[in-house]
């Protein structure tokens, strides 16, 4: 698939099948993850691989339970405040840290899902899984096997985006 399909065939996936996705894809993705560009490159993501009864944890902080339960494996990722030189811009690389996880996970005909809303409950988070309050957490990517055919998203049209001086 050329690049731009691929990009443009991506779709958040919310449903799957019980099935594994191998130790050997999740380092794949971290690796897509940790190629993204970043300011300075101080590559300000971390990341946490739940499974299991760690994962089935997490059901109670999100509104997202069915996502969580659903997927085979989920990934937090979090900003390392230690790491930090430019909130604004940090927060950028972890933006592209994650599309680059994303894409990657589809281009493996994988699925995830980019979950925002856990977010509200990150203190919580940390201090389940006794994480230092430098690590803030940025996003949860439900990964696993999609049991759902892909749908054609919706964009607004290119137009729409552009402004002229
Ligand atoms: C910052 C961010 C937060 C998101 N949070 C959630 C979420 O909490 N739950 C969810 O089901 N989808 C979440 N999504 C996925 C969006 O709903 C989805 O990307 C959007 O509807 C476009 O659909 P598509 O990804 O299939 O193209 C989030 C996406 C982003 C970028």
């Amino acid at each position: 698939m050329d690049t731009l399909n691929l990009i443009k065939s991506r779709r958040s996936v919310r449903k799957f099948k019980k099935a594994n996705v191998s130790a050997k894809t999740i380092e794949e993705v971290l690796t897509a993850g940790s190629w993204a560009p970043s300011g300075l490159n101080n590559q300000p993501w971390r990341f946490m691989v739940l499974s299991g009864k760690e994962k089935a944890a997490l059901v109670k902080f999100t509104h997202y339970s069915y996502v969580i339960k659903g997927a085979d494996k989920i990934i937090l990722v979090f900003l390392d405040k230690k790491s930090s030189y430019n909130l604004e811009r940090d927060l950028m690389a972890i933006g592209a840290c994650i599309q680059n996880m994303l894409l990657y996970i589809h281009s493996q005909k994988l699925g995830a899902c980019w979950l925002g809303e856990i977010l509200n409950k990150r203190q919580k988070i940390n201090k389940f899984l006794c994480l230092s309050k430098n690590l803030q957490l940025q996003a949860a990517i439900a990964i696993g096997k999609p049991s759902v055919r892909y749908l054609p998203g919706k964009r607004r049209i290119l137009k729409k985006f552009l402004i002229y001086a």
